[in-house]
């Protein structure tokens, strides 16, 4: 493909995009991820382009054409890669996040400086392919050693840097391996369900975590998934099938009062919706979308999830509390606020059974240290 076509394409996704349409789902619209869509290169090239113009949006020229632009982020994205120091810090805090930003959080240099680079691809091998996976599909590396030393034996993530696209392979077909970034992957981790308990996972959505609990519980016991968006829960359904998880089910809520079953369960993650800040690597545009109304507004919801949620622990049982966002408002001021209004919650370490050394009952994942996604966890017993 020669550039202009490149430029031309991308240019027709950031069109739609100014008529409101998310950037990724804008990408799916114009490019397709069908046989008949386009080839996986031409996809991977027009999105990186896509995502390198709301990357680099502020240093561009708005009144050149969407192709110039693009190309100018293309450039500027190349010259970070060869040299982020040559970008000062103060530039990197004015432009490549909103202004509103710092009153909702520490916004560290680091962080910055990995906002700016392309984020990596992350699979979660199911725990009995994990040995296989990295031979069968090629180009898979380890997840890093380092801040994770306590949970390494039992991650099956690995970072692809290898060119196929993932969701074509016979191995994603027959359910070896899902994609799942590490630090969607940690929370897992952080819920540690035993086979045979019984689990609620309260916003479980299309069913990333309720997938990866599944396989740690090795497909026994029972694990209710809701949400209150159905078309997510049918999606959660096709996951299931071809992951081959059966030990579930699935139950509308929509985070009231008035929960959808009188179950006791042993442990409950409420994987809460947010403002998604610690996803803005990956999904760039939303850095221009969000906005601190979000925030408050996305606050209150959490807290009313957990409020709902406490009822339905057994004594002894877990509950988890994990979002994709870094504000203050939605990470710590919620956990804060749960556990003066429950003191029959008593805060537990994130990660069950790890060493003296390793976190206590809240923990922020950051970006710039796990190369992925940011996140926040908080983690309790009931008495
Ligand atoms: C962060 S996403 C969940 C992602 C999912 N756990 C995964 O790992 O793929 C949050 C989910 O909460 C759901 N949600 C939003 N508001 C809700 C509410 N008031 N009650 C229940 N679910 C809600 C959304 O539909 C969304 O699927």
């Amino acid at each position: 493909m020669t550039d202009t076509a490149l430029l031309n394409e991308a240019a027709r996704v950031l069109k739609l995009v100014q008529t409101g349409t998310p950037a990724d789902a804008a990408l799916r619209e114009t490019l397709g991820r069908t046989r008949h869509g386009s080839a996986p290169a031409l996809r991977r090239a027009v999105s990186r382009a896509v995502f390198a113009y709301f990357r680099w949006w502020r240093w561009l020229e708005p009144k050149q054409s969407l192709q110039k632009q693009a190309a100018a982020a293309l450039d500027l994205q190349a010259r970070f890669d060869r040299a982020p120091g040559s970008f000062k810090a103060e530039a990197l805090a004015a432009r490549a996040v909103p202004d509103w930003l710092k009153t909702e959080m520490d916004v560290a240099p680091d962080w910055l400086r990995q906002l700016q680079r392309e984020p990596v691809l992350w699979l979660r091998a199911k725990q009995n392919e994990a040995a296989n996976l990295p031979a069968l599909l090629g180009d898979c590396a380890p997840a890093p050693s380092s801040q994770l030393s306590t949970l390494n034996s039992q991650l099956s993530a690995f970072r692809y840097s290898g060119p196929r696209d993932l969701f074509l392979t016979d191995e994603f077909r027959d359910g070896r391996f899902e994609i799942q970034d590490l630090a969607s992957q940690l929370v897992g981790h952080a819920c540690a369900p035993q086979p045979g308990q019984t689990w609620w996972d309260a916003c479980a959505g299309e069913g990333g975590k309720t997938l990866h609990l599944s396989d740690l519980m090795q497909n026994k016991g029972l694990l209710w998934a809701s949400d209150r968006s159905v078309r997510r829960l049918d999606h959660l359904k096709k996951r299931a099938a071809r992951a081959g998880m059966f030990n579930y089910r699935t139950a509308p809520w929509d985070g009231s009062a008035k929960l959808p079953t009188k179950t006791k369960f042993d442990g409950v993650l409420v994987d809460a919706p947010c403002s998604g800040v610690g996803t803005w690597q990956r999904n760039p545009h939303a850095r221009w979308t969000t906005q601190p109304a979000d925030v408050r507004e996305l606050a209150a919801v959490q807290q009313r999830l957990l409020d709902h949620v406490a009822s339905s622990l057994k004594s002894g049982g877990r509950l988890v509390y994990s979002v994709c966002t870094l504000t203050r408002a939605e990470t710590t001021d919620v956990a804060d606020a749960f556990a003066a209004a429950h003191p029959e919650f008593e805060p537990v370490p994130v990660f069950p059974g790890a060493q003296p050394s390793a976190p206590g009952s809240q923990l922020f994942l950051q970006p710039h240290e796990l190369n992925a996604n940011g996140m926040f966890l908080a983690t309790w017993k009931k008495k």
